[in-house]
């Protein structure tokens, strides 16, 4: 054969490695070319894989061959093509079997291979993979020339490794848009900040934060709505060995069930209608670093089994792809649902549970943490005096006690958000550049009728609900008026509850005042 023919067979594929090819289209044109070339009824590319041949692309042979794995130590005439740097043809009446017998498309009355040829595919010097070409006619490759097959071999390889290197370029780049993507939302969330707070409650949890970060375990972050838990998440990470990489946030909630998974492991081109080009998932993206599940009470069953098999094995395949991802990441999960009561009624898988609350860390809600409304407070009027341009504002004595015998069911959210309104008010009671003092009015606190007295409030709220807790939003309310009408000097206080100073004490602190 000259080299005309050949250079005919391989310039397209030339001008196809400046094209954005499928891997998978690549290689079956790649075939294409080979079997115009040469009389074969059927051709095959196979990448090595360990002691494994993986068909990449079959020409001729039926359609399952792909999903076909060829063990080396079962399959002789593969082992001897890849033991040969050049061609090697074997002889008609050469009795190993061939791995390609009865695979033949379109001769269900001869399934022998009679005639077969291959070549090994080398990158770098080390073997990549192997070309094969079969023939039923036993002297069907009389006429070819093994160094021309050996000619499309290196030129097949050069292929192979452009586009490879094309396609790792590709993911990348995909990968890094995504990954910037995810920085730039983390920072319309308006990033993390310090968590503020000084009761008991609170320097527990920086504890437990501290010591969790320093580990690689998961963490289920559990708490009412609205407690920190995503400021939980955020700190654990920043502590840890991986705040360097990135902490990549799922709602797992705020997705349709058919695109968790997705969003999850990623998908390939075609994997579901819809998905036009190929998508890392947010665990490729947060490899090396964390990965947050926000509201993983959420997760459909499906997922879930698919998440569990991911966090034992640390592989992940992108949905559509039978390839396998390494991923080093650290999971932490967020719930304001009781988890296990979840698994008790069937809706979140046991085996899951388990391995995500590997270190249980709940988050207590604010009513819990006394004083740490003042200090909450002081960090949300700050924000507002500063984004409004006040020079000043406070809370009036009054508002503080309010704020403190106030129950919070939703927490530091509606606290930061209560604050905001708060400071809005204010503003449209005076100009800017002053400083402005907020009274329990301009609170608005729920079940707080306009100019009520907190005292009404409370009443009023505690006329609904548990009897234990109205007895300790009004013991709450007194204790604070007391402190209050005597300038915080708790003796006098107790003196004018009719309490010993001792019972004052254990009571405030009982009630987290204190
Ligand atoms: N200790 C804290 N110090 C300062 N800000 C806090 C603190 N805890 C919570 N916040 C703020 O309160 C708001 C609610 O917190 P976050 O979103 O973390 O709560 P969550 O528990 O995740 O709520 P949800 O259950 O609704 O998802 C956020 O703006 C957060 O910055
Ligand atoms: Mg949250």
């Amino acid at each position: 054969m000259t080299t005309a023919p050949l250079l005919d067979a391989f310039l397209p594929l030339v001008a196809d490695l400046t094209r954005e090819l499928p891997e998978a289209e690549r290689y079956r044109r790649l075939l294409g070319a080979l079997r115009r070339l040469l009389p074969a009824d059927a051709a095959a590319l196979l990448r090595l894989d360990g002691d494994t041949l993986v068909p990449l692309a079959v020409d001729g042979l039926s359609a399952d061959t792909l999903g076909r794995r060829f063990r080396l130590d079962e399959q002789p005439r593969l082992r001897a093509l890849l033991a040969h740097r050049g061609a090697t043809r074997f002889a008609s009446d050469c009795s190993l079997p061939d791995p390609y017998d009865g695979l033949v498309e379109g001769l269900s009355n001869q399934l022998q291979v009679h005639d077969c040829l291959g070549c090994p595919l080398y990158l770098d010097e080390r073997p990549w993979g192997l070309l094969t070409l079969d023939a039923l006619d036993p002297a069907r490759f009389d006429g070819v020339d093994l160094a021309s097959l050996e000619a499309f071999a290196s030129l097949a390889a050069a292929t192979v490794q452009v586009g490879e290197r094309i396609s790792a370029l590709t993911r990348r780049a995909e990968r890094d848009e995504r990954l910037m993507q995810a920085y730039r939302e983390a920072v319309d969330r308006q990033g993390s900040h310090e968590l503020i707070g000084q009761s008991r409650a609170h320097r527990r949890l920086l504890e437990e934060i501290a010591v969790v970060a320093g580990s690689d375990l998961s963490v289920l972050v559990s708490g009412e709505t609205g407690v920190g838990k995503e400021l939980v998440a955020q700190a654990i990470h920043a502590a840890s060995a991986r705040a360097h990489k990135p902490l990549i946030s799922l709602n797992c909630a705020a997705l349709p069930d058919t695109l968790v998974e997705s969003e999850l492991f990623g998908h390939v081109r075609g994997a579901f209608s819809g998905a036009v080009s190929e998508r890392s998932g947010k665990f490729e993206l947060a490899d090396g670093g964390t990965l947050f599940l926000d509201e993983v009470g959420e997760l459909p069953l499906a997922v879930q089994a698919k998440l569990l098999r991911v966090l034992q094995s640390g592989q992940l395949q992108r949905v559509g792809s039978d390839r396998e991802h390494r991923v080093d990441v650290r999971v932490i999960a967020a719930t304001n649902r009781d988890l296990a009561g979840e698994v008790r009624a069937g809706r979140f898988r046991a085996d899951l549970y388990h391995r995500l609350s590997v270190y249980p860390l709940p988050v207590p809600p604010l009513r819990e943490r006394g004083r740490d409304v003042l200090l909450l407070a002081g960090f949300f009027l700050e924000e507002n005096r500063a984004r409004l341009g006040l020079r000043g504002l406070r809370l009036s004595a009054e508002a503080q006690a309010a704020l403190l015998a106030y129950d919070w069911p939703g927490n530091v959210r509606e606290l930061e958000h209560l604050i905001g309104r708060a400071a809005l008010r204010a503003m449209a009671g005076g100009g800017p550049r002053r400083i402005l003092s907020i009274s329990p009015e301009l609170l608005d606190l729920p079940g707080t009728a306009d100019g009520e007295a907190p005292a009404a409030a409370t009443a009023l709220a505690a006329a609904s609900g548990d009897l234990r807790q109205a007895v300790e939003r009004f013991q709450r309310e007194r204790i604070l008026a007391a402190l209050e009408a005597h300038g915080h000097n708790w003796a006098a206080a107790a003196r004018a509850l009719g309490l010993d100073r001792a019972n004052l004490h254990r009571l405030a602190r009982r009630l987290g005042l204190r």
